[in-house]
Formats: structure tokens, C-alpha cells, sequence
């Protein structure tokens, strides 16, 4: 059984998502930076083990890593899933654990990179913006796309109508894109991204089939 590892900064929606659409046997840690993390709750709820490094106490960066991979390879995690993780990673940590992170972030990127995407999608006023699945690489919001799920935002009246409406996708795409890599059918341990993902994995989506990308 493929073993998955996540990581939380904050509230965790994606995570509960995650858990929710039936996943939560897979992970076997979450793990915070933040001591304060509503994410957390998630991991009583779910039953799940989790493990918080407390990023504000220890203010070496290096450190501070060194901490979380004796966690993570206490688990020999298959993927480490970036769920609203906050800290950015340094090349050797990334380089570490390779074509093994992936994260969620919302903007088609390579479009709207950076910590107020939705806000900058509003304000440029473009008709659609989504959520895109990727590698993590040494560069911030970039790595090998995975997956993108598209969101029509022409009508939103604010940044935070943006951010409601892509964060409702995220909650299908992400739990699908885990799925389908712990079905083996979507493989990147060589960093190119490989999809055996059929048209028929796509009905469970409902609706929603015709906005996810892979
Ligand atoms: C999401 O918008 C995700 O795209 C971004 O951080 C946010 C995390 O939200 N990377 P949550 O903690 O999962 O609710």
C-alpha cells in the first residue's frame, strides 16, 4: 500500500478533503510547522499520527529540516504531499526527497505564482483561473504540472470569491490526483510526468470531468 506524508501550515481544508474522500489510510503522518494549525484536528478526527516541528522555535533553517526528515523517513513515505504548507524548502531538501513532493497551488500556473494568486488573477481580470498540481522543485511555484482543474471567475465581485471558488475544486482535484497516483496511474519518479488516466477514472468527477485536466 502506497504511504503518503502531509504537510500543513494552517487551516487544512485540502488535507480534510484528502481524509474525506477516503485517503486517510494512506497517510501516515501529518506534520506542522505550526503548533497552531487547525489542519491539526484532522489528524484526531481521521486517527491519523501527526507531528508538529515548530518552525518559530527553531530559527535555522537547516535545522529545521534536518528535524522534519528524521520525521518523514521514520514513515518511508512513497509521496509527500504540500497541503498549505507554508515555509518554503531549501534545493537540498528538495533534492533529498526527488520527484517526491508535490503541491497544490491556486493559479493555472505558470500564471499568477506567489502567495495572493487569486488576488492577482482578480485583478487582471482574467475570465478563468483553477488550481494546478505539481512537482516541487528549487523554484517556488514551479516543477513538472501534474494536474490543473479550471475555474470560470468572470463573474466574481472580489479576490475572495476567487479564492472560495478555486478552493471548492481543489477539494475534488487533489484527492483525485493522490488516488490516481496511489492506483499507480499517474507516475513522476523520473520528474516527467506520466498519466494512464482514463477517460472512465474521470466519471467519479461527475460534472466536475469537464474542469480537471491531467
Ligand atoms: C490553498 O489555497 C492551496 O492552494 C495553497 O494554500 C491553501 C491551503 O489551504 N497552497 P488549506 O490549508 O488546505 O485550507
Amino acid at each position: 500500500m502506497k504511504k503518503i506524508v502531509v504537510l500543513i501550515s494552517g487551516r487544512g481544508s485540502n488535507l480534510e478533503a484528502i481524509c474525506k474522500s477516503g485517503l486517510s489510510k494512506h497517510i501516515e503522518c501529518i506534520i506542522s510547522n505550526n503548533p497552531n494549525a487547525k489542519g491539526l484536528d484532522f489528524a484526531k478526527i481521521y486517527k491519523t499520527p501527526s507531528a508538529i516541528i515548530n518552525s518559530k522555535l527553531i530559527n535555522n533553517k537547516e535545522l529545521f529540516e534536518k528535524q522534519l526528515i528524521a520525521v518523514i523517513d521514520g514513515f518511508t513515505p512513497d509521496l509527500i504531499v504540500l497541503a498549505g504548507f507554508m515555509k518554503i524548502l531549501s534545493p537540498e531538501f528538495i533534492k533529498y526527497y526527488q520527484h517526491k513532493i508535490i503541491n497544490i497551488h491556486p493559479s493555472l500556473l505558470p500564471a499568477f505564482k506567489g502567495k495572493q494568486a487569486q488576488l492577482d488573477a482578480y485583478n487582471a481580470k482574467v475570465k478563468v483561473s483553477g488550481a494546478t498540481i505539481h512537482l516541487v522543485d528549487e523554484l517556488v511555484d514551479n516543477g513538472a504540472i501534474i494536474a490543473q482543474g479550471v475555474v470560470d471567475i468572470s463573474k466574481c465581485c472580489d479576490d475572495s470569491e476567487v479564492a472560495n471558488n478555486i478552493l471548492e475544486l481543489e477539494h475534488v482535484l487533489y484527492p483525485f490526483v493522490i488516488k490516481q497516483f496511489i492506483q499507480g496511474k499517474i507516475n513522476f519518479a523520473n520528474g516527467v510526468v506520466q498519466s494512464q488516466v482514463q477517460a472512465s477514472d474521470f466519471e467519479e468527477l461527475g460534472e466536475l470531468k469537464q474542469h480537471i485536466f491531467i
